[in-house]
Formats: C-alpha cells, structure tokens, sequence
C-alpha cells in the first residue's frame, strides 16, 4: 500500500514545496496579527510629538550614530529593570521615527536616561566623557557646541511628520525657527536626552 505520505517522503521536490508552503504560513501567522497591532498602539497617556528642540537633538542623535553604541530598549528582565527602571512600551514610542530602539550596548541603555544628571553633566560628558567617567571609551562631540540648529530644517521635518500622521499642529510648526533660534546642537541634544524617559510609568 503506498500511501500519500509516502509519495511526499520519496519525492524530494514535492517535500521542498510543501515544506516551505508550511514555513510560509507559520510565519505569517506570527507576523500578520503583529500589523494590525501594531496599527492599534496608542500613545501613552502625555506622550506627544518632539517639540522643536527635541526634534532637532533627536537629528542629532542619529546623525552621530549613537544608536551604534546605546540602546533605548529596556527589556522585560529583572535585572535590567533595577538598572535601569520601568521596562519600554510600545506607547512611548509612537512618534519614534525612525525608532531608535537598536541592540548594540556598548554604552548604557538610554530609554530612561532623562532628568538622571543636570545638563551641565551631559554638557561636559558629551565633550569628552573622560572628564566624568575617566574608564570611559566613548567618543566626544565638541563640535556639537559650535554648530547651531538649523530652524527651517526643523520646521520641514515637522512638515513631514505631520503629513505621516504626527499630530503637530499649525502654532507648533509656525513656532519651531523661534524655538530652536539661539540654541546649538549640543542645546538641542541635551534637551532630547533630558526627555528620554519622561512618560514611562514610575517605578522608584
Ligand atoms: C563607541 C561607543 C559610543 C558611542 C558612539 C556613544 N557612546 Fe555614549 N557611552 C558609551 C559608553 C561606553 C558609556 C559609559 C561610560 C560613560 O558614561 O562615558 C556611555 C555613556 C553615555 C551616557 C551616560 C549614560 C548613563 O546612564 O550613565 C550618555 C547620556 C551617552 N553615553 C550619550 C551618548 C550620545 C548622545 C552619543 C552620540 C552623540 C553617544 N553616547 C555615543 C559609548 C558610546
């Protein structure tokens, strides 16, 4: 008696396509309910679009790559949430874009980093960090102090996020050349770093 199992177990070809006919369907299975709730997060209670200052340190942020360094991913593990505080939601990050998010740690995660040392603190950290953390590797910034933010780039991202869904209204946008003026880009990384962490759910 041959049965139909035995005709897939001898014919090589058919075992392929059904075997990556199988693969395929496990893993849309798993992937597509993650679209649509990914389409369903809302933000967390206060959590708004950057303001213009953030925004434009944010740039900063992925310009100088420090995303190859740190992460902003705290993971659901004991031991990362008594170093670093509340786990990330999904909610903190509506308005990430692109996320930041990254996997390389070479330097701490930084999801909860705001309002952890005065701006003074990151002022000099961030011009060469062996002025506070003498066992430190990472690189210094000094330029950032004398290159100033740019507001009519400013106020065309925040165009542009708002034509992908951010709700930034008409006053933000007007406002964003006044809010940045004066500031460099050490100011406007600070101010980002400072609100990194603002809204996740207290801990201690
Ligand atoms: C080559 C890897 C590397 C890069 C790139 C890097 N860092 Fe770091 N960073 C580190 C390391 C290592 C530490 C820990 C030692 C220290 O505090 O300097 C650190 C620490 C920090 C801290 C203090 C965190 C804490 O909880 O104490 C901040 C804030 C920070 N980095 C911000 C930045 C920013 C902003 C950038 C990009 C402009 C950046 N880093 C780029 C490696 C890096």
């Amino acid at each position: 008696m041959s049965s139909s199992h035995e005709k897939v177990e001898k014919n090589i070809g058919v075992m392929i396509v059904l075997i990556a006919l199988v693969i395929s369907l496990g893993g849309l299975a798993q992937i597509i309910p993650l679209m649509f709730q990914a389409e369903a997060i809302e933000p967390l209670p206060g959590v708004e679009p950057f303001p213009a200052l953030e925004l434009a340190g944010r740039d900063v942020y992925v310009r100088e790559g420090c995303v190859g360094c740190h992460s902003q991913m705290i993971r659901t593990l004991r031991f990362e949430t008594e170093r670093y505080g509340h786990y990330s939601l999904a909610g903190e990050s509506v308005y990430d874009r692109p996320f930041l998010w990254g996997s390389k740690r070479t330097g701490p995660d930084l999801a909860r980093v705001g309002a952890r040392y005065s701006d003074d603190w990151h002022r000099v950290h961030l011009i060469n960090p062996r002025d506070v953390v003498p066992e430190s590797n990472m690189p210094g910034y000094p330029w950032l102090e004398e290159a100033m933010v740019n507001g009519n780039q400013v106020q065309r991202h925040m165009r542009a996020l708002r034509r992908l869904g951010d709700p930034y209204s008409d006053e933000d946008i007007e406002a964003a050349p006044e809010a940045v003026a004066g500031q460099t880009e050490m100011d406007a990384l600070i101010a980002y770093l400072q609100g990194l962490g603002r809204h996740a759910p207290r801990t201690r």
